[in-house]
């Protein structure tokens, strides 16, 4: 949409006539403490799943600090508890369940108590849900957060509510998240709402609805808002950002993900773009060229591969082969030499034979992942993959897999991180070590946790390089350089 090379000024006069957002203002945070003073209704919040739902609670936060709630860390001192869950696996239902006894017991001492359930499990049970919990009071889907304070207040007067309407359009894009439990220094942007892949495996575009992006200039009105705030580092977020693409409905011109990154990424150079998650059919050489182009896009890239072997991810519906995943990761260290990629595995999916599992093992070991996030199969009731295929491989079967995936990707994240002694990296400190008080940790642009000595003078949100002297398989440890 520019034509090459465009400067922060260019984004903020466009910024100024698209969106409503004020570049720089102070959102709901102190509206917040304020009304916590005047003994508003609290509101206490768990989220489970993935980075999307921890990001639509600061939606929901938002939306219930509208209505004069605030928020509190104590489920006791709280008049609403709500719980953003996940459907993604069997166990991620189970843990909700679990926690939903924990919550009974509360309501049982405090019975005008209100139970809420959001998020996918909410979406994928839906009225269900009512019948199944008794405690639960209102149940809302995750396109339907603008209508909790109607849920609540019907709630209050004991009508229990359901709203699971799944929007081709909502995004919340005018709505300032309130940052919830952040570090001060990281923050996360959802740029896009649903996914329009239908993975066989996934039951996430049956809970999340259809694919849309965000406008983009509230995008950027957000990253620079967080930047003024004192943030340093945001990452975008969607099921499938290299399929970003929003239409100016003023201009009609068309913004692609490799184009919204560089709008964020000049906010300021201080200011670090991370995004997730990439799909491999998505993700083109612009992105990554853009990436080698700005020093504050980190060169990072979340890259699910799923399976090593063409027949199983045919079988997934992932859309590409083992050789189209090659070709991308070599294109990655081709165009950015120093990139570190991550991705998800599924060990045991649906008729996978030894030999299968053997190319997803020979993959890790090639790609050379810095990490990744391994799970075995779990059949979710409506996919396509439940629908078609006899989830056969044996429990054990499955969870030995596994745990010769977890094994290797062990062995060679230490491999990995091991190249890094010697090395120095620039930091962006987020804070104290879990460790230790006397340490700080932080992330270098590769997303590697750093940990090393304080320094007086420096704190969260300053960039600091550490060189590395040791490493285990999931830390690098140095000093300031
Ligand atoms: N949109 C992202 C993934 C979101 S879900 C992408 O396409 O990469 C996060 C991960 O959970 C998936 O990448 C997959 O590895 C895992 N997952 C999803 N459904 C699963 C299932 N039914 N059983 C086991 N793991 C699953
Ligand atoms: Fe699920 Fe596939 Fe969409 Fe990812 S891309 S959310 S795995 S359907
Ligand atoms: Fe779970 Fe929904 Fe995310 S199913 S992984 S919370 S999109």
């Amino acid at each position: 949409m520019y034509d090459n090379n465009p400067t922060i000024e260019d984004v903020r006069k466009e910024l100024k006539s698209h969106t409503n957002i004020p570049l720089g203002e102070d959102r709901q945070g102190e509206v917040l403490e304020m009304k916590a003073g005047q003994g508003a209704k609290k509101f206490y919040i768990e989220s489970y799943g993935c980075q999307m739902n921890f990001s639509d609670s600061e939606i929901v936060a938002s939306v219930l600090a509208e209505e004069g709630f605030s928020s509190t860390r104590d489920m006791e001192e709280s008049d609403l508890i709500l719980i953003n869950t996940c459907s993604i696996r069997e166990k991620a239902e189970d843990t909700v369940r679990k926690r939903l006894t924990v919550f009974n017991k509360v309501k049982e001492r405090k019975p005008e108590l209100i139970v809420g359930v959001l998020g996918c499990m909410a979406e994928r049970l839906k009225k269900k849900f009512l019948e199944e919990e008794k405690i639960v009071d209102i149940v809302v889907g995750p396109d339907a957060y603008r209508d909790l304070p109607v849920l609540v207040a019907g709630a209050e007067e004991g009508n229990k509510g359901v709203n699971v309407f799944l929007s081709r359009e909502e995004t919340y894009a005018d709505i300032s998240p309130l940052r919830l439990g952040s570090n001060g220094v990281s923050a996360f942007i959802s740029i896009m709402r649903g996914c329009d892949n239908m993975c066989s495996f996934c039951v996430v575009p049956f809970t999340r609805g259809r694919e849309r992006s965000r406008d983009a200039f509230s995008i950027v009105s957000e990253a620079q808002d967080l930047y003024d705030r004192g943030y340093r580092e945001v990452t975008l977020l969607g099921q499938n950002v290299d399929s970003y693409k929003w239409k100016n409905p003023e201009t009609e011109e068309v913004v692609s993900f490799a184009q919204l990154m560089e709008m964020v990424a000049l906010v300021h150079p201080d200011l670090r773009v991370r995004f997730s998650t990439s799909h491999p059919k998505d993700m083109t050489d612009d992105v990554l060229h853009m990436m080698a182009k700005y020093e504050n896009i980190c060169n990072y890239i979340h890259l699910p591969v799923q399976s090593g072997n063409s027949r199983v991810l045919e079988l997934m519906n992932r859309t590409y082969d083992a050789d189209w995943y090659r070709e991308r990761v070599e294109s990655i260290y081709r165009i950015i030499p120093d990139c570190a990629i991550s991705s998800d595995i599924i060990a045991g999916f649906c008729t996978e034979t030894e030999e299968e599992h053997q190319d997803t093992l020979d993959m890790i070991e090639w790609a050379r992942y810095s990490m990744s996030y391994m799970f075995y199969y779990s059949e979710r009731p409506g996919t396509l993959a439940a629908k078609k295929y006899e989830d056969d491989i044996p429990l054990e079967v499955k969870k030995r897999r596994l745990t010769e995936i977890v094994n290797l990707q062990n062995r060679i994240s230490l491999e990995q991180n091991r190249k890094d002694i010697g090395k120095t990296f620039k930091v962006l400190i987020e804070g104290e070590s879990k460790r230790s008080d006397q340490d700080f940790k932080g992330r270098n642009s590769q997303n590697k946790m750093v940990i090393f000595p304080k320094q007086e003078g420096l704190g969260p949100g300053d960039y600091v390089d550490v060189t590395v002297t040791e490493v285990t398989s999931a830390t690098l440890k140095g000093h300031i350089a």
